[in-house]
């Protein structure tokens, strides 16, 4: 499970899907498949954050990490797919600023998606 009742897997499509939306609606000219495969991907961290473990004590500030090495070894995505997803909990990873278009419109889906799940 992500948030509340919403497992990581629909948070991720919710957050595929308003980056989508974000993207087109406000014309920012992102390149679609990039952001599309690092908006599905930003969470791809495979461990439940619920169980206490020492590996992802910090998970807040370690998941994007972890994320987005599994997603270079699964998928082989590119170096700015990574950026993106390592960008996402900006800014709560302080030097973890987005770099491009397609990290800054998965930083704003996922914290409009998370706090839509919580509530
Ligand atoms: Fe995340
Ligand atoms: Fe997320």
């Amino acid at each position: 499970m992500q948030h509340g009742s919403t497992s990581t897997y629909d948070h991720c499509k919710s957050v595929a899907l308003l980056s989508f939306w974000i993207n087109r609606r406000l014309r920012l000219r992102a390149r679609e498949h990039e952001l599309i495969r690092a908006a599905f991907l930003h969470d791809f961290y495979l461990y439940d954050w619920h169980i206490p473990e020492e590996s992802h004590r910090l998970h807040g500030f370690s998941h994007p990490h972890t994320a987005a090495e599994n997603a270079k070894r699964v998928f082989g995505i590119s170096s700015s797919e990574a950026d993106a997803i390592e960008s996402h909990m900006w800014p709560l990873t302080i030097t973890k600023v987005p770099r491009r278009r397609e990290g800054w419109i998965i930083c704003l889906a996922d914290k409009i998606c998370a706090i839509r799940e919580i509530i």
